[in-house]
């Protein structure tokens, strides 16, 4: 009635709303070995014959070889990759592969695959991880005495060393795969038997399905488990997080890779050059590792999004659960190999690095802390003390360690030739014994009880 006002037929407009196969081929593998640990229950339990089984777990056998030879014909006519299959396995063996889907629903199915997928990929993403932790802690072993400006407010705060700065990273992404883990835990339970929305009143054994599946133990609610997409919103916050860490990375090494900074030099292999510029080194991978955290940030709001209006139990609205939480994976994989690429090819330039530590006036604290420990001060008024000295630098643009002690005691009386000894940078670095400081021989024992623990995996 109104296909006048519509170029495209309501049907061809509607396959290609309603149609995911473009996306969800990629479910193929979880797709089948769900369907196997199906039709294996169904047989143990009486519910289909066992030649029946044979056939359909065969003919699903066949189907992974020809999904993985690339001579499948995904039609997007039959909606989804579950769907497609089932067609397949039905045109190879028969009327026995309408049998497959006995006290089952596509609800269950899909809500299983993605579970399998997310827990494959996590389980990638964690070794992945792990090698990236490992090339920052190696770095951090070898420049544990390397001596860079700390910021605060992106000014000079005091002097820390390039591994300890490392090592704040390796941490972070410790914690970033401890997240990984933990969602893990909690996603590790078999959607599958849920049927539609209310369960069966076949005698399936959920129990089995959900063991062969590796599942810890089946989901205790059928409405629950074919509506709940917290587990794919919940690794996506744990990689919308270690994106965010990659991402502040990537910026510092934007900053230390200019000429300005020159505290890194990027090999070739992760920097472009200009078209037009002939002396340009551009950070192309650091820059895209910052970029593409957002897109990885996005993906959770949008299923955050998708997801807050749903009634229970399943909506298609959930189908678009997937094409974000894949990309979001993806991107997240794609930037911590850019990274580890980075960081096992820098350079650090440890004479500008050392430069720009002493700049800015970065020991003032330990004249600060001097005047405390030697001569008894409240830290309050050695701040104050400080400050005048730093005032006095400034004014003559000159460092701290330049003022004669004439000027230091024209500030404080008691002030003795020894308050040299720690206005250097490398004195300083290495005072800071304190647990979890900078100090050279706290980061080489770090970088050391790192590198163990990740050799053990
Ligand atoms: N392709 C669908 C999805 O990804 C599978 C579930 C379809 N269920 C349904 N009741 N139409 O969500």
């Amino acid at each position: 009635m109104w296909g006048g006002r519509f170029a495209a037929g309501p049907d061809a407009v509607l396959e290609a709303i309603n149609a995911s196969i473009d996306f969800d081929k990629r479910l193929y593998a979880q797709d089948i070995r769900g369907s196997k640990a199906h039709v294996a229950m169904l047989a143990a339990q009486g519910i289909v014959t066992k030649a029946d089984a044979k056939a359909i777990s065969e003919g699903l056998d066949a189907i992974l070889k020809e999904i993985e030879a690339g001579s499948f014909t995904f039609t997007r006519a039959l909606e989804d990759i579950h769907l497609n299959i089932e067609a397949r396995l039905t045109e190879r063996i028969g009327a026995a592969g309408g049998r497959l889907h006995t006290a089952r629903s596509r609800n269950d199915q899909v809500a299983t695959d993605i579970r399998l997928w997310v827990r494959d990929t996590i389980d990638d993403l964690d070794v992945m991880l792990a090698d990236l932790q490992k090339a920052l802690a190696e770095k951090a072993t070898e420049h544990a005495a390397t001596v860079m400006p700390g910021f605060t407010h992106l000014q000079s705060a005091q002097p820390v060393t390039f591994g300890h700065h490392l090592l704040a990273y390796v941490e972070m992404i410790g914690r970033d795969r401890g997240r990984f883990r933990d969602a893990r835990a909690r996603l590790n339970e078999s959607p599958l038997g849920a049927a539609a929305l209310a369960g069966t009143s076949f005698p399936i054994d959920r129990q089995a399905t959900a063991k062969a599946l590796g599942f810890a133990r089946p989901m205790a609610n059928s409405l629950d488990a074919v509506s709940s997409r917290d587990f794919a919103l919940e690794v996506m916050a744990a990689a919308s997080i270690a994106a965010t860490h990659l991402s502040r990375f990537a910026e510092e090494i934007v900053i230390w890779s200019t000429p300005q900074f020159g505290f890194v030099t990027l090999s070739d292999a992760f920097t472009t050059g200009s078209s037009i510029m002939p002396q340009k080194k551009n950070p192309d991978a650091a820059e895209l590792v910052r970029g593409k955290s957002g897109r990885v940030i996005g993906h959770l709001i949008g299923l955050l999004m998708v997801m807050k209006g749903l009634p229970l139990a399943y909506s298609k609205d959930m189908q678009e659960d997937k094409e974000g939480l894949f990309d979001a994976l993806d991107t997240l994989a794609l930037t911590v190999a850019a990274m580890t690429g980075m960081v096992l090819d820098m350079v650090p330039n440890g004479q500008a690095m050392k430069r720009a530590a002493g700049a800015g006036y970065a020991t003032a604290t330990d004249l600060a802390d001097w005047l405390v420990r030697e001569l008894g001060l409240p830290f309050r008024e050695a701040h104050h003390v400080t400050g005048k000295l730093v005032g006095m630098a400034v004014e003559r643009s000159v460092p701290l360690e330049r003022l004669t002690l004439d000027d230091m005691q024209s500030a404080e009386p008691r002030i003795t030739d020894a308050v040299f000894d720690v206005l250097g940078v490398t004195k300083s670095v290495k005072s800071r014994t304190s647990y979890g400081g900078t100090a050279p021989k706290n980061v080489k024992a770090e970088a050391k009880r790192w590198l163990k623990q990740l050799a053990k995996g």
